[in-house]
């Protein structure tokens, strides 16, 4: 009864006008996805053409890079994919494959993008080398991965990345790395880890964040949400959301990052 309660809620705010600003709300706290997407709006306008979005889940970046490509092309790894609430929830890829061989020709694709995915693939090397053989000569590749980030996608959580680590695989996949860079610092990495605790320990509010289109990388959830501790937790992680951007954009520190993101072309 509880999680129909949830799970109604979260679909009457997706669909409605509510759910611009329920949608907003949950932005400004989630540093993670907010983070990812400011960073993903700044590196669209170097995409073209024919597009693949390598694990594209339930491909939520597609409007971002959809004015400036032809085609916007996603495909996922079956066996991890039906593993996760994006399988049940949101946009469908467009090719499943076997995780090992993508079902494209060689040289197929002007941009590959692949967003947190390096992490959930035990041969991240191999990866990055079958989406380098598929992007065109001149193409360019958009690849980001985790730093600091909680484990999720269990049992299919893997690795978390420095740049250099990132540099290194895409050398071994005949890539230079032409820009590199890091989102969020010290305060959102702490201030994403206390909203997290508080969302999900906390509230228990993964069936609602699940109905608006977040978590899609966690399996679904069917637990009760703690109604109760709304009227706190609610405005906690708002401060603390707000209270971790100001201080990141004062204090900013390249070393403790949510994670890094990177373009690259053939070398
Ligand atoms: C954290 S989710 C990210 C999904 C999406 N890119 C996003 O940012 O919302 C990781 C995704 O990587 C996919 N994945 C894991 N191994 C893969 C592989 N070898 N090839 C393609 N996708 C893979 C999983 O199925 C999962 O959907």
């Amino acid at each position: 009864m509880v999680f129909s309660i949830g799970a109604a809620l979260g679909k009457t705010l997706s669909a409605g006008p509510a759910g611009k600003a329920a949608r907003r709300l949950s932005d400004f706290v989630d540093l993670e996805g907010s983070s990812l997407k400011k960073m993903l709006a700044d590196l669209a306008p170097q995409a073209r053409g024919q597009l693949l979005d390598v694990g594209c889940g339930q491909k939520p970046y597609e409007h971002i890079f959809r004015p400036y490509v032809d085609a916007y092309i996603g495909v996922e790894f079956g066996d991890t994919f039906q593993r996760t609430s994006s399988s049940t929830i949101g946009g469908k890829p467009d090719f499943v494959y076997d995780g090992k061989t993508l079902p494209f020709e060689s040289k197929s694709f002007d941009t590959i993008l692949s967003i947190q995915v390096l992490e959930h693939t035990p041969a991240p090397g191999p990866l990055v080398v079958e989406m380098s053989r598929v992007m065109k000569d001149d193409g360019l590749m958009i690849l980001s991965a985790p730093f600091s980030f909680r484990l999720h996608e269990e049992p299919d959580d893997f690795y978390r990345y420095s740049p250099h680590a990132l540099r290194h695989l895409c050398g071994q996949a005949d890539l230079e790395v032409i820009q590199m860079e890091a989102r969020g610092g010290l305060f959102s990495v702490i201030g994403h880890k206390l909203n997290s605790y508080l969302a999900l320990n906390v509230a228990h509010i993964d069936v609602v964040a699940q109905a608006i289109g977040k978590l899609g990388h966690e399996q679904s959830s069917d637990r009760g949400v703690r109604w109760w501790t709304l009227p706190w937790v609610g405005p906690s992680m708002v401060t603390i959301a707000a209270g971790a951007r100001a201080l990141d954009r004062m204090l900013p520190d390249p070393t403790e990052t949510l994670g890094f993101a990177l373009v690259a072309r053939r070398r």
